[in-house]
């Protein structure tokens, strides 16, 4: 009989990110009794690699901004399918949020006059983002992790979660174990937080770290919770191209927002020619007004580099199609001609250290190559707009793992300041389910045992396959055929690859102890890395349309019967995943009016923004 150890807690947030670290304080502010679980080491999660910043409208740069354009601007960006409940609650409480971690003590760069600065990104229509550097993830992490350790946290590092625990159709707690020692452990809780991030690691070119494999949708879709939205993936625009070592690491929108530009390999600045036409009259016509706007000058408008980034990344990919790609796939960004190295070195120094690093290349004297990069999922666990609850009682899910905020396409910037809106809702709702818990509950011990001997199958499987192998294969097939570009064919193919898969991977083998055992754990993420590719197909071949994230090269634009419509992905009990299509929650018309203002002059006519 293999042995575990028992933690009880209230709360158990299950990811030490931006959400999962801010769900924890606020669920101690509340009183619960928080263990957080992370795969890594405190510090270490995937948020610190949100380079550019935060987005929030708090007018310090430009005082027209406000919730109501930032509003706008996230459900243009998101292709009008975002959950409009929690929009609203996002940008309105975004720059509270901002000024909290201030508060805690991050030190964010300044504006002349002493205030928090902002910079442009793609898709605001004003410079929105608080940074610091191309360091604001981290800053982010250091600033939570020392908020949250002072209010006594309990983390469990190093420790991957394999299974939600259910009683009676509640969630009641989860099962684990010690990475680095193989121990199984069970945290029994009265409320779980997922808070587990993306699934970026199910394509073989990304942005994402090693832990994003997409444990937390699979986790929760295998006890009963809604998905949202799978198909749509985000690319971003600018991954590194070279050397093949690097290829997917973020280089931050971040460039772009301080001047820099992207050329083919004619040395033409070929954005002009890609303003779709939704947001043809938003954006400069020439160079000469995308730097004015670019230097604050009211009159001009945005460089086309600030479009949004499903926008961007198409278009790379379309100059790199059509011969006029850098020599290894991608496009040029150039930030050299246009910006002094000591302001480069200022403003983007990670930028200056990656490049310099990892390509010998100083992007204060020459254009970086970038392409695009699997780098966010906008769908996710379907969640209520104002407490993150999931449709099964006693889970609650925060950050990318929760889907709804961000549409079809996410803009960037709208990442970091989710993590900390949404992840202290999260944080109080699922402490005050907890505090309403009197009744006692079971954790399972058949269940427990169950899953434990399931887990470790693949030490008992001599003639099993080789679970790097089959992960090898996946991401190469998701990259393939579900990737940037779709179709109907392709997309078929790959979920019978991944039925195939499934089957597969629950028969692989590995050898010597469970103490940092890399094969194992590959072993059983890859379980759940089947799972939610399945999810991304599916929902891909639902969607006969292009908008935002998904384009389909079969449907190539955007189709008025879809424009209402969100995606639910369900499993039944035997694992088999459906999708439902439902429509969009109905915008009160005030909000709509929002939302639907065809440029800022009209928002601010009509809605007084
Ligand atoms: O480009 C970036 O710095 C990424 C930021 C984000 O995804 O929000």
């Amino acid at each position: 009989m293999e042995s575990y150890t028992i933690h009880d807690y209230d709360v158990l947030v299950i990811g030490a990110g931006g959400a999962g670290l801010r769900a924890a304080i606020a669920a101690i502010e509340q009183g619960a009794k928080v263990g957080v679980v992370t795969k890594s080491l405190l510090g270490k999660a995937h948020t610190v690699m949100a380079e550019g910043g935060m987005a929030a409208a708090m007018g310090n740069v430009r005082p027209e901004d406000n919730w109501k354009v930032h509003f706008r601007d996230t459900l243009k960006g998101g292709g009008m399918l975002n959950n409009w409940k929690m929009v609203e609650n996002y940008t309105k409480e975004a720059p509270d949020r901002v000024r909290e971690l201030e508060q805690w003590g991050a030190v964010f760069d300044r504006t002349p006059d002493g205030r928090i600065n902002q910079r442009n990104f793609g898709g605001h229509s004003y410079p929105r983002l608080a940074h610091v550097g191309d360091r604001t993830g981290l800053e982010l992490i250091r600033t939570l992790q020392d908020h949250a350790v002072k209010m006594g946290i309990h983390a469990h590092m190093e420790t991957t979660i394999y299974r939600l625990l259910t009683d009676a159709g509640r969630v009641v707690g989860a099962l684990g174990f010690n990475r680095q020692t193989g121990e199984f452990l069970v945290f029994r809780a009265k409320a779980v937080v997922l808070a587990t991030g993306g699934l970026g690691r199910i394509y073989q070119i990304t942005s994402n770290s090693w832990e994003c494999t997409g444990d937390g949708f699979s986790l929760a879709s295998m006890v009963g919770a809604d998905l949202i939205d799978m198909e749509f993936i985000q690319f971003h625009p600018t991954g590194m191209v070279w050397p093949p070592s690097v290829m997917g690491i973020l280089v931050t929108e971040g460039v772009r927002g301080e001047g820099g530009v992207l050329k083919n390999s004619e040395g033409k600045r070929f954005m002009f020619d890609n303003v779709p036409e939704r947001y043809k009259g938003e954006f400069a016509e020439t160079e000469e007004e995308a730097e004015r706007w670019l230097q604050g000058d009211r009159s001009a408008r945005r460089p086309p580099e600030l479009l949004t980034r499903d926008v961007v990344a198409r278009a790379i990919r379309k100059e790199v199609n059509e011969g006029r790609g850098s020599p290894h796939g991608g496009a040029y960004l150039d930030i050299a001609s246009r910006r002094p190295a000591d302001y480069i070195k200022k403003k983007l120094p990670s930028m200056y250290h990656q490049f310099m690093k990892l390509g010998n290349l100083d992007i204060t004297k020459e254009p970086m190559e970038v392409g695009p990069t699997c780098h966010y999922v906008m769908g996710g666990v379907r969640v209520d707009p104002d407490t993150q609850a999931t449709n099964v009682p006693g889970l609650y899910a925060a950050g990318e793992v929760a889907g709804g905020l961000h549409g079809a396409n996410r803009l960037g910037g709208n990442s970091l300041s989710d993590l900390v809106v949404f992840g202290r809702r999260a944080g109080m709702a699922a402490a005050e389910f907890a505090a309403k818990q009197t009744a006692p509950y079971q954790v399972d011990e058949a269940q427990v045992r169950a899953y434990i001997a399931e887990a470790l199958e693949p030490f008992n499987n001599p003639h099993g396959e080789n679970p790097f192998a089959l992960m090898k294969e996946l991401r190469a097939t998701m990259q393939k055929n579900a990737g940037i570009m779709r179709e109907e064919s392709e997309l078929k193919a790959q979920l019978e690859i991944l039925a195939n898969l499934r089957k597969r991977a629950w028969n692989t083998s590995v050898s010597g102890s469970r103490a940092y055992n890399p094969g194992w754990h590959t072993a059983l993420d890859m379980r759940l890395m089947v799972e939610i590719s399945e999810a991304v197909v599916l929902a891909a071949l639902a969607r006969k349309e292009s908008r935002g994230g998904h384009a389909r090269l079969d449907y190539p634009d955007p189709d008025p019967s879809f424009a209402r419509i969100n995606h639910i992905i369900r499993r039944s009990s035997d694992g088999t995943l459906t999708v439902v299509a439902e429509p969009l929650p109905e915008m009160p018309d005030e909000l709509r009016k929002v939302a639907e203002a065809k440029d800022l002059k009209e928002l601010s006519e009509k809605v007084g923004a």
